[in-house]
């Protein structure tokens, strides 16, 4: 891109490309098959900007927290979400809240943002407590069970009642969550749209009748409202600038595409936490010492008892460091981009790589080493991950993923001695959010003393 430059113009250069890469496919094996080894070669070679082949458009990838922060400043100005995942616009619709052009995400924005304003967390700390229970109950005594699948049955469970409502949840029949199981699936990056894949077409019939279970709940809600309104009541009444009430095939879109933000990825990051917890001994020993202080004398777990489990929360955060299991975040460059002395240009796939950025030596001692307290004496450190996003587009499920993160994993390990039975889980193969692969089985045996933390 010629630039003014002193007078002079020069041409900017593409960042340049990692080696390795394959006659015809470029890195595109690679990278679905290891792509933090992708992009380690990349930073040892090039450093914090470097180019990827992958399909047509150039594709640049931008690590460490300052191009981080750079990308989500640029967020819906040179860089745009949407165009970035138009693979996903054929499930969800056009126009879906952070597809869509910056004017229509800030409009569903107004109405999205207050339904996540703390108001609903005890409904939902209530709502996650039971279900936990449940699950802990389930279990029995002794046995084995499938960790990322009982996560994602968890999960699901909780995340269609906190946000459709105990009616949704208990009214549906159980192909409900069969349904939502398969419309996630069909978020494909790889597979095009118009190819009959089967996943893909079971996931656009699963959608229709979520679509249709869904609208019916809404206007069952718009005639006979929930006093005091849940979270899919305020979303249901909510009303747009001018007034009216927001389409009805708009909430669907909304409630459904909330539904597939927070249900892998929550399931991902706990079964993961877990895994690393048991993998340190020495951490789960302090969880326990922090239960047993936290948690003494009371039955059930409020606000301010979830606040004050920090070691726990330190555990998630550090397992978020090194098992981000969204590992790259995406965005589109709207028009050519001057960076560190690269162009980016127009068109060009832009990612953001917490996958390595999280792991980079320059910013954590013994990176690849499990050490969640290490943010006690750096607190800073916090700041360098972003394994939620960043900027106005940052995880709005944030806060509702920890809390359940910390009721899920304080009742597991308080009811139950643990034990990995594969001592190694990989992620799953599936190029969407990267939880520990099935099977990822744990033993576990329930402890003598049932209505407090043991030794
Ligand atoms: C551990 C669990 C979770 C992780 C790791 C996670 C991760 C992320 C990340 C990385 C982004 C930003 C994407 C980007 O910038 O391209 C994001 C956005 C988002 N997440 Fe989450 N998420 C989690 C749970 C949830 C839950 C439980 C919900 C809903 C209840 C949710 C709702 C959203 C929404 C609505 C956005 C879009 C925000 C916007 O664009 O304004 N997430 N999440």
């Amino acid at each position: 891109m010629p630039t003014a430059d002193g007078g002079r113009e020069h041409q900017a250069a593409l960042p340049p490309q990692v080696s390795g890469a394959w006659p015809l496919l470029g890195h595109a094996p690679q990278f679905l098959h290891d792509q933090r080894r992708l992009m380690e070669r990349g930073h040892a070679e090039h450093g914090e900007v470097f180019r990827m082949r992958l399909g047509r458009r150039p594709a640049v990838v931008l690590l460490g927290p300052e191009l981080a922060r750079w990308a989500f400043k640029e967020t819906d100005h040179s860089l745009l979400i949407g165009p970035s995942l138009a693979f996903t616009i054929e499930l969800f619709g056009p126009d879906l809240y952070y597809l869509a052009e910056p004017q229509e995400y800030q409009r569903q924005r107004e109405t999205v943002l207050p339904l996540f304003r703390g108001t609903m967390a005890a409904a939902h700390l209530t709502i996650m407590e039971r279900r936990c229970a449940e699950f802990t109950s389930r279990l029995g005594d002794e046995g084995t069970f499938d960790l990322p699948r009982e996560m994602n049955d968890l999960v699901l469970g909780v995340i269609m009642e906190a946000l459709l409502g105990a009616d949704f949840a208990g009214q549906m029949p159980p192909t409900v969550t069969s349904d939502f199981r398969s419309f996630i699936r069909g978020v494909d990056p790889i597979t095009p749209a118009w190819v009959p894949a089967p996943h893909l077409l079971r996931a656009r019939r699963a959608r229709d009748r979520l679509r249709a279970a869904v609208g019916e709940l809404i206007r069952a809600r718009r005639r006979n409202p929930v006093d005091p309104p849940d979270f899919f009541q305020a979303l249901a009444s909510a009303r747009g600038s001018d007034g009216e009430l927001i389409t009805e095939t708009r909430v669907v879109q909304l409630a459904m595409s909330l539904v597939f933000a927070g249900h892998d990825s929550t399931t991902g990051h706990l079964a993961w936490t877990v895994i690393d917890v048991l993998q340190h001994p020495d951490e789960l020993a302090k969880i326990l010492a922090e239960q047993r202080d936290v948690l003494a004398g009371r039955a059930a777990l409020d606000l301010a008892a979830v606040h004050r489990l920090a070691c726990l929360d330190r555990a998630l955060r550090e397992t978020m460091r090194l098992h981000p299991v969204a590992p790259v975040l995406l965005r589109r460059a709207m028009r050519p981009i001057e960076l560190r002395g690269h162009v980016i240009p127009e068109g060009a796939d832009v990612y953001l790589a917490p996958i390595l950025s999280h792991r980079l030596p320059g910013l954590f001692d013994d990176p690849a080493s499990y050490h969640p307290d290490r943010y006690l004496a750096h607190p800073e450190l916090a700041g360098y991950l972003h394994g939620f996003g960043g900027g106005s587009h940052r995880c709005l499920g944030e806060h509702f993923a920890g809390m359940l993160g910390q009721v899920t994993l304080t009742r597991l390990f308080q009811q139950f001695d643990l034990a990995l039975v594969d001592p190694r889980p990989a992620p799953v193969r599936t190029p969407a959010f990267k939880g520990p692969r099935s099977p990822c089985r744990i033993r576990y045996r329930r402890k003598n003393n049932l209505t407090g933390p043991a030794d």
